[in-house]
């Protein structure tokens, strides 16, 4: 299909869409599910993206339980990525698959300071370092509170495992929370018969499970996490300890995705990982999305130079507007490969067009960047008491430069360096919680798809994505300021 010419140079603030007739009595149960990609689904079509002031795994995982997904970015070692990928999938599924666990000799010091570094609230505790055989449980409530016990073993204070309720690994989650419950325990140790250890089951995470249908989790109900990667250098390795910590997806993300070195990486990446999945971007053309699609992406990442914390267009002059683009791209591919719309997204209204022309989810930077989940310390100015938070391009010279004091790939600080800097950094005004955000975005998509005259978000775009320009209303300047200018 061929790009409408009414898409030409446009982007969000270039359009309303018409309101068609309501069908819907409550908004409230207007669902809006929608494919991440080709093989994952979520329940509210928003991506956090991978940038280092926007997602860490604080913010992946309130992004999945709010039912949709965050990237881990890739500006830390590949180890410390990895573990932050760990901590997503550790943190929420029912069963955690490889719990933590000390040996019996360590000290209560050391077990202090694991529950802190981990955020977990209880210690599985084995024979032998090493040895995956369970000893006991050290729980919160095992743990010496008054001072002076530092230096004691966790072995004097944990429940010993002849005490301990455990259960197979077979166990069913109603099974596991009557156990629990009868035995008024919190955490169930799952153990073969020679007590190796092969899960742990804690109560918190089923509650949690129960109490959210609509978060974005795997088949063993653990959270699911994305984890962007590199082109070059040692990004199949980055690539193969992000799959086994657990990464549900990986995007590779190059500032110009329809390239040759895009083309090498995917084939490399495809020979060695062929059933990953795997988002690759960013294009900003019809052209950029077929070469992406033909390459066997199962994603398409599409922005280039919309972002706030973005100087591409400015430094370079290269570019698309971002509803054009988007719509090139759904015009190449349609739904053969779910694109993601990243970048420029400014006000809420921005998600309904994107997804409406084209977009199957939006990615999201500046808009999450000022909340609690998102990495770095909220700032008060002493003059005014306002509170504000770090935003900044991935390529602006402060991430770049912080990039040099974690044991980043070499390769990629070099080709950095030898860039100049098309990214700059902001500040915004701190928000709170993403997930006040996030409630908001899900409401007024709701009454999005409502005034687009459709109960579910799937069946309303499929209408309009095939005709957009019969239902959006192209705006003369003086509409832009009516509608905008408050
Ligand atoms: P928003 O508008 O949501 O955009 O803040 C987030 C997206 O911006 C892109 N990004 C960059 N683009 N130079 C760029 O050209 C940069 O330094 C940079 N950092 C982030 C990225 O696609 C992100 O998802």
């Amino acid at each position: 299909m061929n790009l409408e010419p009414e898409f030409l140079g446009k982007t969000y603030d270039d359009f309303l869409f018409r309101p068609q007739k309501g069908t819907v009595g409550s908004r409230r149960g207007v669902r809006l599910t929608g494919p991440l990609s080709r093989h994952l689904s979520l329940e509210l079509p928003v991506v956090s993206a991978n940038m280092d002031s926007v997602t860490g795994s604080r913010m992946a995982k309130t992004m999945g339980l709010e039912g949709g997904f965050g990237f881990i970015h890739r500006a830390l070692s590949i180890e410390a990525q990895a573990q932050e990928v760990e901590r997503v999938k550790r943190s929420h599924g029912y069963i955690v698959e490889r719990p933590l666990s000390l040996s019996r000799t360590a000290t209560i010091r050391e077990a202090r300071e694991f529950t802190r570094s981990h955020g977990i609230t209880g210690i599985l505790i084995e024979e032998e370092q090493g040895s995956g055989v369970l000893a006991g449980l050290l729980s919160n409530r095992d743990m010496p509170w008054i001072e002076g016990y530092e230096e004691r073993r966790v072995d004097e204070f944990m429940t010993p495992v002849d005490r301990l309720r455990t259960a197979r690994p077979g166990v069913s989650v109603e099974q596991a929370e009557r156990l629990m419950f009868e035995n008024r325990i919190e955490k169930l140790p799952l153990i073969d018969e020679n007590r190796r250890i092969l899960g742990l089951i804690t109560k918190s995470d089923v509650i949690l499970s129960r109490q959210r249908p609509e978060s974005t989790k795997d088949e063993k109900g653990r959270l699911r996490v994305g984890a962007a990667i590199g082109a070059r250098g040692d990004f199949l390795e980055r690539a193969a300890e992000l799959l086994s910590a657990g990464a549900d997806a990986l995007v590779i993300d190059i500032a110009h995705g329809h390239s040759e070195v895009m083309r090498q990486a995917v084939e490399a990446f495809r020979r060695r990982f062929a059933d990953a999945e795997l988002v690759c971007g960013n294009v900003g053309t019809a052209e950029g999305a077929r070469f992406l699609a033909d390459l066997g992406a199962d994603g398409i990442k599409v922005g280039i130079g919309p972002g706030r914390g973005c100087r591409t267009r400015l430094e370079t002059g290269a570019g698309v507007p971002q509803l054009q683009a988007i719509r090139e791209a759904w015009c190449a591919v349609e739904d053969a490969v779910p694109i993601i719309a990243d970048g420029g997204i400014r006000d809420d209204k921005d998600i309904f067009l994107a997804l409406a022309c084209g977009a199957s989810t939006v990615m999201l930077g500046s808009m999450l960047s000022g909340t609690d989940e998102a990495p770095g310390r909220v700032i008060e100015d002493p003059a005014t008491r306002e509170k504000r938070k770090i935003y900044r391009g991935m390529t602006s010279p402060q991430a770049v430069f912080e990039a040099l004091y974690d044991d980043a790939n070499p390769e990629e600080i070099e080709t950095a360096l030898g860039t100049p800097a098309e990214g700059q950094e902001l500040q915004v005004p701190y928000k709170g919680s993403v997930r006040d955000v996030l409630h908001r975005i899900r409401g007024h998509l709701r009454s999005a798809v409502s005034y687009a005259g459709g109960d579910t978000l799937a069946e309303v775009r499929a209408r309009v994505v095939k005709d957009p320009m019969r239902y959006l209303i192209p705006l003369s300047e003086p509409a832009r300021r009516e509608s905008y200018e408050r």
